[in-house]
């Protein structure tokens, strides 16, 4: 019998992008880990969630569980809020309770992108969208709640599950469709795969705090979709487009690079360049 300790690790929100990842990520490390999908826990059921993290009570709960439809959080607001607010901190409080650690994830859109240099942890948020308001409640909501907790905002996620921006620009191509991509505005696109190793690399070292966490350097979503396509051998017509003529409900920073250099200092290691990490991710998709 071995005398290592097993550190008990949960997932929320597991059958979307961040959560998926983090259970291939975890099972390709040889971790145990139990993994809810929404149908197993929904978090805006507090006594659910009460329940549920004391009978699972984990040492590490990464809270992927999220509404993330930009969009539709502006005439859905209140169940934006119900989830990413009033969900995580019903979350944080269980957490705190049975002494988990609790992570959770944030997004570049509780900056309002009128910096031209990356955002830093230190920055002050003004989200311009009610998803943005609802991440950012939720992120002081698990800071108040007293809860030992790592916050990781990140951005432009892709990956293997779910309806992602790189997988949708590389179907439309594969069906011969024109394509239109937003070209004034500028982020960092991240590997979701990228994320779950550097966040559990984060909770190995016992961080806690905040932290910006993305593959480096920039691109509009235009950028990303021609070099998504030209990776993957695609020929489609792209057509750039602006913020303005594209009238999306929900507004957007015009720049929301973060920066990520706090997490490359604890680690002692650079963050992969977003082209690399698109090549890879490409690379792997019919694998
Ligand atoms: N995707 C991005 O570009 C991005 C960028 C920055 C930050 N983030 C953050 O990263 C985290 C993970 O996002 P993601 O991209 O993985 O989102 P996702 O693919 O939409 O996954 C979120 C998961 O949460 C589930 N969920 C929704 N409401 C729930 C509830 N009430 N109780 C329990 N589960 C619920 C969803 O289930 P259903 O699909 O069945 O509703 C889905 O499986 C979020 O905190 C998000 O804000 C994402």
């Amino acid at each position: 019998m071995s005398g290592r300790i097993k550190v008990k690790y949960l997932i929320t929100g597991s059958g979307g992008l961040l959560g998926s990842a983090f259970s291939r990520v975890m099972a390709d490390r040889g971790m145990e880990y139990k993994s809810l999908e929404k149908s197993d826990l929904d978090v805006t059921d507090r006594y659910a969630t009460r329940h549920c993290i004391h009978v699972e009570s984990p040492d590490v709960l990464f809270h992927c569980a999220a509404f993330t439809n930009v969009d539709m959080a502006e005439s859905e607001r209140s169940t934006a809020f119900a989830v990413n607010a009033d969900g995580s901190k019903n979350v944080a409080k269980a957490c705190k309770q049975v002494g988990a650690r609790m992570v959770y994830f944030s997004t570049d859109y509780v900056f309002d992108g009128t910096k031209r240099s990356p955002y830093s942890t230190h920055d002050q948020p003004n989200p311009l969208s009610a998803y943005g308001e609802s991440k950012l409640t939720g992120e002081n909501a698990v800071v108040a709640s007293g809860v030992d907790v790592l916050l990781i905002r990140t951005s432009w996620l892709y990956g293997t599950v779910g309806k992602n921006f790189v997988r949708t620009v590389i179907q439309r191509a594969r069906e011969g469709r024109a394509l239109q991509l937003i070209d004034d505005q500028t982020g960092s696109p991240t590997w979701a795969e990228h994320i779950a190793e550097l966040t559990l690399d984060l909770v190995s070292h016992h961080a806690s705090g905040t932290y910006h966490i993305t593959n480096s350097g920039e691109a509009t979503w235009y950028d990303l979709g021609r070099e998504a396509l030209s990776i993957s051998g695609l020929h489609s017509e792209i057509e750039p487009i602006s913020t303005e003529a594209w009238a999306a409900p929900a507004r957007r920073p015009y720049y929301s690079v973060l920066d990520a250099s706090k997490v490359e200092v604890f680690l002692g290691r650079k963050m992969t360049p977003w082209r690399e990490a698109l090549k890879e991710f490409i690379k792997g998709m019919d694998r």
